[in-house]
């Protein structure tokens, strides 16, 4: 039997892992050059296009060493944002080592960092990789610097590469043999294998992969999921090369997938340890996790007769992507629709985007919000209530106490920007922690933030005041008190459901003036006048009035420009697709967004 390594990159967006894990699969022979497309791991349209890894996958290599042994690596491929950092820890989990990469201009961000804290609590060996040394920003010296002090190793371990032009990927394979350790072999105890990764197939089920961690799986065996109890055959079982390679064992240490007509993934969850039904083990792979939406929002469809469409597109996607979840809610101004939970902000546009382009559903979706438990008095008691759509958070009067999401944030920045982003997490109610000055005039900024004001366009906001430089990273914390109010947007005197959020009693005047402003530009004018307002229960906070039309619109196209006139009156149909009438009023989808886009 060869000698296994299994492994994965750790690398911030955009340091290159792709591209190297491309190398590293070329000189393997894993593809040829003719099979080579750029960046081969990540196969989704939108991946590519957002250039990055949504999902993760395992790849086989056949390595041979320069003394002419056969070693197997097993490259798994982990995603690279934070909503998907319960994904990421399992594929760590599959693996003994990990490249930590980072690129030689850029050096080490945020996300470098929780990743490779996440890799060292699993006791994984860290190969120091610096990327891009071709590029002629390179500082090789200072990202050195900056390696040594976050992992202190010595100068000398730090493996120097370019991802572009192959160099130092002969000698980065050897550094992978040479320093990561091989996997347990022990293939005679009950099966214990860790599903990292799972994807839907319309016809043949779930496909699973997994990592043996002790025993032997043989084709046709029974297998269990040990978190949901769900039986079935292995059907098919094989490795992971581009394509699959059937096989009739996976033993210890390997890595391959697993099919046996799962029809759902809800019953094969990423995390959660598969085992025989014959000789079962006893104890699942610790660390198995329900993953739980952080965030959500309504969905839903610009015209009321899409409504069962919607539904089933989001049935199928919930069967490609296990952590949507979704239940359907009615709103007063927007009709029958669905409330969608997410990981995070990115996994949600993820969500919406693709609902747009591969269903074809025109959506109104609303303002992103956090979970709040709410304390309610009822009857004299206190009663518990879980509030995921502000318009359900209890009036005033009969809240007791309010808790929201906190989370701990750390960002990485250039020093000169210290101010400005101390400003920003301040503005949104931050607690300061610490700061911690790192090599090359960096520092990294730790504050603990009400999630609530994270989803709210924070990350923008940080990336334009630090010219892009700085780098965000952070993890849920607890439930904290907070003094929360539910502030609802009126148009004529009816509060719109869809358009309440619930804000910092602190801020709920300044929201409601400017979202009253932003509304006013947002919704265009009607026959009649429309007045907007703000309010706190029935305590009426802001107010802004939209005037009557007076002229037909294109009157102000004066002269015989038909060609103008056309195109304006196009523009209007294409504006009119995403309208829902609210009352009598017309409001176009910006507006259910206008949170977001108030400076
Ligand atoms: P995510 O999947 O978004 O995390 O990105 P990634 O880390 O996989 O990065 P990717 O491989 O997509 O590379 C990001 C960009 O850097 C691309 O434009 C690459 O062409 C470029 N790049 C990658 N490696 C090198 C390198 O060694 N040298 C130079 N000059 N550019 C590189």
């Amino acid at each position: 039997m060869p000698e296994i390594r299994n492994f994965c990159i750790i690398a911030h967006i955009d340091h290159g892992k792709s591209t190297l894990a491309d190398r590293l699969l070329e000189r393997t022979g894993a593809i040829t050059e003719r099979e080579m497309q750029e960046q081969i791991l990540d196969d989704m349209d939108l991946e590519r296009e957002r250039g990055i890894t949504i999902k993760s996958h395992a790849i086989k290599m056949d390595y041979e060493r320069p003394n002419g042994e056969k070693v197997i690596f097993n490259l798994i491929d982990t995603p690279g944002h934070v909503d998907f950092a319960y994904e990421v820890s399992r594929a760590l989990k599959a693996c003994e080592g990990a490249l930590l990469v980072v690129d030689a201009a850029q050096g080490v961000e945020a996300q470098t960092i929780s990743t490779l804290y996440q890799a060292i609590d699993q006791d994984l060996e860290i190969v120091p990789v610096i990327n891009k040394i071709d590029l002629p920003g390179a500082d090789i010296e200072g990202v050195s610097q900056q390696i040594v002090d976050l992992i202190g190793c010595d100068h000398k371990d730090i493996l120097q590469v370019s991802g572009k032009t192959g160099d130092g990927v002969d000698l980065l394979l050897e550094a992978v043999y040479e320093l990561i350790p091989g996997p347990g072999r022990e293939k005679d105890k009950p099966l214990k294998a860790l599903i990292f990764d799972s994807i839907f197939n319309t016809y043949r089920g779930s496909i699973v992969y997994v990592r043996v961690m002790e025993g032997t799986l043989h084709k046709g065996e029974g297998i269990r999921f040990m978190a949901t109890d769900k039986e079935y055959d292995a059907e098919e079982i094989g490795y992971l090369k581009l394509e699959k390679m059937k096989t009739d064992k996976l033993e210890a240490g390997e890595v391959g997938y697993v099919i046996g007509s799962v029809k759902s993934l809800q019953d094969a969850r990423v995390g959660d340890t598969l085992t025989t039904t014959k000789n079962p083990a006893k104890e699942p792979i610790p660390g198995y996790q329900e993953v739980k939406p952080m965030v959500f929002s309504g969905i839903y469809p610009t015209d009321s007769d899409d409504f069962e469409d919607l539904r089933s597109a989001l049935e199928k996607l919930q069967l490609n992507d296990a952590s949507l979840s979704y239940q359907p809610e009615t709103s007063k101004a927007l009709g029958f629709g669905f409330r969608a939970g997410f990981l995070g902000l990115l996994h949600m546009e993820i969500v919406q985007e693709r609902l747009d382009r591969e269903f074809d559903i025109d959506i109104i979706t609303t303002v992103p919000n956090v979970e709040y438990e709410v304390h309610k008095m009822e009857k004299s008691e206190v009663v518990k209530k879980i509030v995921d759509n502000p318009s359900e958070m209890p009036d005033p009067g009969k809240v007791e106490q309010v808790y929201e999401p906190y989370i701990k944030a750390s960002i990485i920045t250039p020093s000169e920007y210290i101010g400005p982003i101390m400003n920003l997490c301040q503005e949104r109610r931050g607690n300061y922690i610490n700061q911690l000055h790192m090599q090359s005039n960096r520092v990294e900024i730790t504050y603990e933030l009400p999630m609530a004001e994270v989803v709210f366009d924070f990350y923008d906001r940080l990336k334009s005041s630090t010219r892009g430089y700085a780098s965000l990273d952070y993890e849920f914390l607890e439930y904290r008190k907070g003094d929360l109010v539910r502030l609802d947007i009126l148009l004529n005197g009816d509060p719109v459901d869809a358009l309440s959020s619930i804000t910092h009693r602190d801020k709920a005047y300044d929201l409601g003036r400017k979202l009253c402003g932003k509304l006013k530009e947002l919704i265009p004018q009607q026959q009649f006048e429309v007045a907007i307002q703000a309010a706190i229960g029935s305590r009426v906070i802001a107010r802004d009035t939209i005037r009557a039309m007076r002229k037909d619109v294109t009157a102000k196209c004066y002269g015989g420009d038909i060609s103008r006139k056309r195109k304006l009156l196009e523009k209007q149909k294409e504006g009119k697709k995403r309208m829902k009438n609210v009352g009598s009023v017309e409001v176009p989808q910006e507006a259910f967004l206008a949170v977001l886009s108030m400076d």
